[in-house]
């Protein structure tokens, strides 16, 4: 599985002539999902990507200015949702606590969560990287059945990998994954891994037996290079 997140990165036509481009470049689209901005979404509605959103709001509905609710993901043609992206909990403040809250929200209306979770440079040089990672499941995966959790994908996104052009080699990220994988206690989650991921790292990564995909950003902008790493992976 391979998904790309285009962040805050094109419109509603610049989607469009996106997958003009990508389908006749790749050899399946089965497995490729793409997690587009919200005001790009009606461009993807309808395939032949399976389509997701970046964030969303953890209540229903109501007086919360400039958000977006599971519902209106829905009619947009949403399937799966980013939760907890690095840069959500970085830049904008999403604690463990909300992020929990927008799983069950989440999984409460039939979307499917990506939950990211990841260290950040200071904590893996303090060597706490997997105190982290314990605590973003727990916090995050908190008050879940076993058959809620089994509903999830899991993406480990170091933080000082993603967008920094430094991908964690495969053994590190397989022994993340491999903590990961132990700690939810079932194989039925996909664990995918994000950080840089490029044409030249996807292989490496993947033949790794705890790594099932990624979560790819810049390289997922361009249509030749996200389809040669597709192409690869697939
Ligand atoms: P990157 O981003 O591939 O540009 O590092 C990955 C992500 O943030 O999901």
């Amino acid at each position: 599985m391979i998904i790309g997140n285009w962040k805050m990165c094109k419109t509603g036509d610049e989607a469009a002539a996106f997958v003009e481009k990508l389908r006749p470049l790749v050899k399946t689209t089965e497995g490729v999902w793409i997690a587009a901005p919200f005001t790009a979404l009606h461009a993807l509605k309808g395939g032949p990507f399976k389509l997701g959103a970046q964030n969303m709001n953890e209540h229903d509905e109501g007086a919360f200015t400039g958000e977006v609710s599971a519902k209106m993901l829905l009619a947009s043609g949403v399937t799966f949702c980013l939760l907890g992206h690095s840069e959500r909990r970085h830049l904008f403040g999403e604690t463990d606590q909300v992020v929990n809250a927008k799983v069950k929200q989440a999984l409460s209306q039939g979307i499917q969560p990506v939950l990211c979770l990841g260290e950040t440079l200071n904590e893996k040089e303090a060597g706490i990287t997997e105190e982290v990672i314990l605590r973003q499941l727990k916090e995050g995966l908190k008050g879940l059945s076993m058959a809620e959790l089994e509903k999830l994908i899991i993406a480990y996104e170091p933080v000082w990998a993603i967008g920094s052009g430094l991908t964690a080699s495969p053994e590190m990220a397989q022994a993340i994954h491999q903590f990961i994988r132990k700690t939810v206690g079932t194989r039925k989650i996909p664990l995918l891994y994000g950080g840089s991921v490029n044409a030249s790292t996807i292989q490496q990564l993947i033949n790794e037996p705890d790594i099932e995909g990624a979560l790819v950003g810049g390289a997922s902008l361009d249509p030749q290079t996200f389809s040669e790493i597709i192409n690869l992976a697939l």
